[in-house]
């Protein structure tokens, strides 16, 4: 029988991730499945880091990265480049992930070419288009144009069934952030000591990089963590700086060159999740972490005011606590000073997924489209 055909596309760092157990499951099993890989290279430094870390080779690059582009080109790019990639490598089914501009432009570009569209981390919600800006939006027009819903978790799933998505076509798999997650951290080893951390002191690792929190959010998230640095002797902090340069000035501006607040450019991927199980606190406002963190038990102070992951919030290893300065400093010294609050939200779980995500779609995509090439 004909191998079922599966371009798989992505084009961030963290769509990267995720993808990346599912793409070596297809290639695995090459005995029924022919991998294809596109990327729209969204992300050019913070991609490769992931492709060269799982050793996947794309069949397509479509090199698309400007500095500080806007949302305007990444869509229409990808939504004409990805028409001739499907031209000329026919899929049966393309894969896309998530909420990123790339996902949503390269769903949009197969549904035109009426290719069915499998839809990884389906159903992640805020309801409230403008937060996270634009990935709600991308992330509901993505599920509107899927055939298929690899939904993460049963809140995503109802938020599906909430968007009159057919439920014969909702799949609960989990999410494959957790089979990236402990593949690499069963598997590498990393050393940290280029950062040069001093092992006596608490670790605060930090992540910030939301469209949302660009201008003053940002900056009120900065001069925060120059507080608790200040109030804290036994502290440091990490922050490895998102390359968008919305990010880069003002984090450089105010926290370079200060005593213990080491500025890191992004970490590859192995050596950050070692850091993660390093770090005593996290704060971050990026979804992928909020997904992995509590598997590690770190306690997560989230730098948003919603979540479309609402599920640690609802353990307790997560919290949500905006971008107000003084909220920061506060919610950040209780759990620096109070051992109950802190031994409360570094409870180990899991509520992302058990590390099989991948093998299920893989599983589910086969049986939708063997008994159809079969009768072809
Ligand atoms: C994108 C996604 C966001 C995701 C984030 C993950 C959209 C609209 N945004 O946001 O959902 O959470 O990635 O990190 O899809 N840059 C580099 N090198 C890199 C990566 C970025 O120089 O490897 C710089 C470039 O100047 C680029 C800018 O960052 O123009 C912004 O990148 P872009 O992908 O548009 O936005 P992100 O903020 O990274
Ligand atoms: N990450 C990484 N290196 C870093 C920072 C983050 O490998 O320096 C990983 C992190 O573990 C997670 C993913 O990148 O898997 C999250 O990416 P990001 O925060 O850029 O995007 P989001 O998840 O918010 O879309």
């Amino acid at each position: 029988m004909s191998k079922i055909r599966v371009l798989t596309v992505f084009g961030t760092r963290p769509e990267a991730i995720k993808m990346a157990p599912l793409v070596k499951e297809f290639e695995k099993h090459n005995d029924i499945f022919k991998s294809i890989v596109c990327v729209s290279a969204q992300h050019r430094q913070m991609l490769d880091q992931v492709l060269k870390l799982f050793d996947i080779k794309p069949d397509f690059d479509l090199n698309i990265m400007k500095p500080n582009q806007d949302l305007w080109t990444i869509t229409a790019e990808v939504l004409m480049l990805i028409k001739d990639v499907i031209e000329e490598c026919k899929p049966d089914i393309v894969l896309v992930h998530g909420d990123t501009t790339t996902s949503m432009a390269a769903a949009l570009s197969a549904f035109y070419a009426r290719v069915p569209v499998g839809h990884v981390e389906a159903g992640l919600r805020t309801f409230d288009k403008y937060y996270p800006f634009p990935e709600e939006i991308n992330r509901v027009f993505a599920d509107a144009v899927c055939t298929y819903h690899f939904a993460p978790t049963d809140t995503s799933v109802e938020n599906l069934i909430k968007s009159a998505i057919p439920q014969t076509h909702i799949y609960k798999t989990g999410n494959t952030v957790i089979d990236a997650l402990l593949h690499t951290v069963e598997n590498n080893s990393a050393d940290l000591s280029y950062i040069g951390l001093n092992p006596a002191l608490k670790t605060i690792l930090l992540t910030s990089h939301r469209r949302e929190n660009f201008g003053e959010p940002i900056r009120n998230i900065c001069h925060a963590i120059l507080e608790l640095v200040e109030k804290n002797k036994d502290i440091q902090v990490v922050y490895p700086v998102h390359l968008n340069p919305n990010v880069q000035q003002p984090v450089h501006e105010i926290l370079g060159g200060k005593e213990r607040i080491h500025l890191i450019e992004p970490m590859e991927y192995a050596p950050f999740s070692t850091l993660m199980k390093q770090a005593h606190i996290i704060l971050t406002d990026s979804g992928g972490v909020q997904e992995e963190a509590p598997s590690l038990g770190k306690p997560v102070l989230v730098l948003r005011s919603t979540t479309e992951r609402p599920e640690a919030v609802e353990y307790g290893t997560v919290k949500l606590v905006g971008t107000d300065k003084n909220r920061i400093v506060e919610e950040t010294q209780k759990l620096l000073d109070d051992e109950a609050e802190y031994k409360k939200m570094s409870e180990s779980i899991n509520p992302y997924g058990d590390g099989l995500a991948s093998k299920r779609i893989a599983e589910i995509i086969k049986k939708e489209f063997e008994t159809k090439l079969n009768q072809e």
